[in-house]
């Protein structure tokens, strides 16, 4: 409701599915195993959402004809485990109340949104309704504004964003600053030259023993250093450089050396380490977006993606801003709507749909490298 000037949503339901835990003793996602788990849970999940939403109601069963049936057949080729029970579906439920489905076209990892862009389509043609491909990455911004009411947990109110804003997105695959002189309109003006800061957080985590995905345990052994003055020191990589743009496996490697030269990696050790760690690449994030910040004069800052639940960042940028900006506005995800979530990916296709811009749902493709 509301477009662009007051928009808000109720959330009808909200169901997410992780597959993190299956993926730690690869130490990263391992690309075969996203794909297939992806295809055997979105449809036991998206029924799930559906009666969440009471919005699955049961009809006299009547089947579907051998031609529709081929259809579905020959779209879901690729997602064999999907035909079924989607078939079964469609000939036992009513077309739920629901206008448009939004689904995460790229960036990513191919096979993986495939599967969600043939579901999707498959759903659409059934339903009859609008198919909206959405960047993930655009995901990721709009969930830094998805604030709900204290009152009600299923209330969301945009804040008003004034314009210019300046997105920091930091994820798994992504460090990039995005500028962004109205709703939709996007301009890179940085990005990292290696490893995005997540995969720094993960690898780094990985050269301590520590799970996949490694930030959260990172940020949690870090935690338990009161004293800040580390006998280790990490570089800032690319903190000074006059450009936007970002370096994290100088960092990395930094920390490979460090480890090398320890007899022992105790507790003790490891935490002193992730502190220092976490104190680098925040400086390096925060000074950059608070350059770009007063460069472009932007108004309002948000922050998006997994790292953005890292608490000493959250921290940092909100003192900092305070300190030497406090005119500039700072949004954040809540800590549930950083890691990847189909709320943001709502979120975002609904202001796809009031912008007008709908593409067929033929035309849609997966494309692991999208950017905004
Ligand atoms: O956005 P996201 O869920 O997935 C991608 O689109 O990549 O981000 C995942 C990344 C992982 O690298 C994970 O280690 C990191 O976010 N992450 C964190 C924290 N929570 C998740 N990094 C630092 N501190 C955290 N608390
Ligand atoms: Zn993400």
């Amino acid at each position: 409701r509301g477009g662009f000037t007051h928009p808000s949503f109720t959330i009808l339901a909200n169901q997410l599915l992780s597959q993190a835990h299956m993926h730690a003793k690869y130490g990263g996602v391992f690309p075969n195993l996203a794909k297939r788990e992806h295809s055997k849970s979105i449809l036991p999940l998206c029924i799930l959402a559906l009666k969440e939403a009471k919005l699955l109601e049961k009809k006299k069963k009547a089947p579907l004809t051998d031609k529709e049936q081929s259809f579905y057949k020959e779209l879901l080729t690729r997602e064999p485990d999907i035909i079924e029970p989607f078939i079964d579906l469609l000939s036992q439920t009513k077309k739920p109340k629901i206008d448009a489905i939004a689904v995460t076209a790229g960036p990513g990892l191919e096979p993986a949104l495939w599967v969600g862009i043939n579901f999707a389509k498959a759903l659409s043609h059934a339903w009859d309704i609008p198919l909206l491909p959405v960047n993930h990455m655009e995901g990721h911004i709009v969930a830094s504004l998805l604030e709900k009411k204290k009152t009600s947990k299923k209330e969301i109110i945009l804040p008003k964003v004034s314009f210019p804003a300046l997105a920091l997105l930091i994820s798994g695959g992504h460090t990039e600053l995005v500028l962004m002189k109205k709703w939709m309109k996007y301009k890179k003006i940085g990005s990292t030259r290696d490893d995005a800061v997540g995969e720094a957080f993960d690898k780094v985590a990985r050269m301590m023993n520590l799970p996949y995905p490694g930030g959260p345990h990172i940020s949690k052994i870090a935690k338990t250093v009161k004293d800040n003055s580390s006998r280790f020191s990490l570089p800032r990589p690319m903190i000074h450089s006059k450009d936007f743009d970002f370096s994290f496996s100088g960092i990395k490697t930094a920390v490979l050396y460090t480890i090398k030269e320890i007899p022992k990696l105790t507790p003790k050790i490891k935490a002193e380490i992730a502190n220092e760690f976490e104190n680098a690449v925040t400086e390096v994030l925060v000074s950059k977006t608070l350059r770009a910040a007063e460069k472009y004069k932007a108004k309002v800052i948000l922050i998006g993606g997994g790292v953005s639940a890292n608490e000493r960042i959250r921290n940092t940028f909100k003192k900092e801003l305070k300190e030497k900006f406090p005119k500039t506005k700072l949004f954040l995800p809540t800590q549930d709507l950083s890691t990847d979530n189909a709320l943001m990916i709502a979120a975002a296709g609904y202001f796809q749909s009031i912008s007008g811009k709908i593409k067929s749902a033929k035309n849609i493709r997966a494309r692991g490298n999208l950017s905004l």
